[in-house]
C-alpha cells in the first residue's frame, strides 16, 4: 500500500451525560468523519491516499468538534459537516489550508 498523501484524524470522543467536559462525538464529529470519508469518494480519490480515522479525545475539547490533518498538522476546531467541502477542496486537493477554520490558540503556525 503506498504512503498516504494526508491522514485526518476527527475526534469522535463521547463521554456519558452529566459530564462537566464537552465532548467532540455529542457535537456532531462521527457526522464530520461520514462526509469525510463520503466527500472523498465523491471527488474520486483513491483508497488509501487519504485516511481518515476517528480518534479519541485529542485534548482542547471545549473547542470541538476538533480535526487535525497531517502531515502538516493542521487542527481545525468548531468543524461543522458543512465545512468538509472546504477542507476537502482547499485542503486536501489544493494543499491550502483553510485558515477560517484554524483555532485563535495553539497549535498552528
Ligand atoms: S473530546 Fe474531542 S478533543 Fe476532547
Amino acid at each position: 500500500m503506498p504512503k498516504p498523501k494526508h491522514h485526518i484524524l476527527v475526534c469522535t470522543n463521547t463521554r456519558p451525560p452529566g459530564h462537566p467536559k464537552p465532548s467532540c462525538g455529542s457535537a456532531g464529529s462521527q457526522n464530520i468523519l461520514m462526509a469525510l470519508n463520503m466527500g472523498l469518494m465523491e471527488r474520486g480519490v483513491q483508497p488509501g491516499e487519504v485516511l481518515v480515522t476517528g480518534t479519541t479525545c485529542l485534548g482542547p475539547c471545549e473547542q470541538g468538534p476538533n480535526v487535525v490533518v497531517y502531515p502538516d498538522g493542521t487542527w481545525y476546531s468548531q468543524v461543522k459537516e458543512t465545512d468538509v467541502p472546504l477542507i476537502l477542496d482547499e485542503h486536501i486537493k489544493n494543499g491550502t489550508p483553510v485558515e477560517q477554520l484554524k483555532p485563535d490558540a495553539v497549535w498552528n503556525d
